[in-house]
């Protein structure tokens, strides 16, 4: 049975070019800073970012730990949204390893105004309160539905704190969803931030990676902490090669991505017993609440007709589009929900 795999774009699959690509890069030792390819694709990075310069990490989560590192001192807080991954997602970290305390903020849609900001920051002249050092944003933001920050809300919400004297650091796992779906560069995005993350291995389909980029001394002490953690690693050069193809092939087709989950969502919100806000389906991401079946078991029995989709609570779903997935798969993958919502 053909299987529909629409739990997350990370299970997205390299493409043919990016596998030929791994097999023949050039490589070193990226903890030398000796891999040609890594050094390349991190120049490419930092350019597509407007940041002076970048460092390969394996992951989103390790991306966002090194930003909160880099930007907050242990006993210092972060304000991050309290739905945002770095929050929600990553296993506590920032107080684990950093020593580093979130002030969750709730919202909306993903967007904090820069009232929200400045009501979060703590006031310096009391003593008993902790130090707000920085704030992290989330573009697209994974939880609140793929929703793209517009633009001006981001840049007011970004000189808000650093108005107060904050850093920013930019979630940018999939700014690239963002900047396709905005019809601007990311760096345009990233200009809000000091220090942004962006991952590969989502939309992108690489299998492995992220990036971290920042000022020349922000990427030094970085790479400090991505030792300290781990991650450094040494001829890194087969995962930035597929990076480097990425950048260049698979950044403009994310717009088909977009295309099809709006596709999916309108075809969803037409099912009986289901709720789907289709203004927050800007991106490749698909949330929608079910009324008549639980969702794990409505997870289960798509499973066991082919499709494979990811449920978040009780009642709600979630349906991800990536490179792999075409607008018959969503057809088909309308049709299943269909025959299970009207059995
Ligand atoms: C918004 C956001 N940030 C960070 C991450 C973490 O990325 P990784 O899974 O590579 O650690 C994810 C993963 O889904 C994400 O959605």
């Amino acid at each position: 049975m053909a299987v529909i795999d629409l739990r997350s774009d990370t299970v997205a699959m390299p493409s043919p070019e990016m596998r030929q690509a791994m097999v023949t890069a050039p490589l070193g030792d990226d903890v030398f800073g000796d891999d040609p390819t890594t050094n390349k694709l991190l120049e490419v990075a930092a350019e597509r970012m407007g940041k002076a310069a970048a460092m390969f990490v394996p992951s989103g989560t390790m991306g966002n730990l090194i930003g909160i590192a880099v930007n907050a001192r242990s006993g210092e807080e972060l304000i991050a949204d309290a739905d945002s991954h770095a929050f929600y997602y990553e296993t506590g970290g920032a107080a684990a390893v950093c020593g580093v305390q979130i002030r969750p903020v709730a919202t909306e849609r993903g967007v904090m105004s820069p009232r929200q900001v400045e009501e979060a920051v703590r006031p310096r002249d009391d003593p008993h309160q902790p130090i707000t050092a920085a704030i992290t944003f989330e573009n697209t933001h994974n939880r609140h539905g793929g929703i793209v920050w517009p633009l001006e809300d981001l840049r007011a919400a970004s000189d808000a704190a650093h108005s107060q004297g904050l850093r920013v650091h930019l979630d940018g796992a999939r700014i690239f969803n963002a900047a396709v779906a905005l019809g601007v560069s990311a760096a345009k995005i990233a200009a809000a931030a000091d220090t942004v993350t962006f991952c590969l291995s989502k939309g992108l389909a690489c299998p492995v990676g992220s990036i971290f980029c920042g000022s020349e001394d922000d990427v030094d002490q970085a790479r400090r902490w991505r030792k300290r953690l781990g991650g450094g690693m040494r001829q890194v050069g087969v995962l930035a090669a597929a990076g480097l193809i990425a950048l260049d092939h698979m950044v403009d087709r994310l717009a088909e991505d977009h295309s099809n989950a709006h596709t999916l969502a309108e075809g969803l919100a037409e099912l009986p017993g289901v709720r789907c806000d289709l203004s927050r389906v800007q991106t490749n991401l698909v949330f929608f609440d079910l009324d008549t079946v639980p969702a794990p078991a409505f997870t289960d029995e798509c499973a066991r007709r082919g499709l494979l989709g990811d449920w978040v609570d009780q009642h709600r779903m979630r349906f991800v589009t990536h490179y792999g997935v075409d607008a018959e798969d969503v057809q088909s993958a309308l049709k299943i929900c269909e025959e299970i919502l009207s059995a």
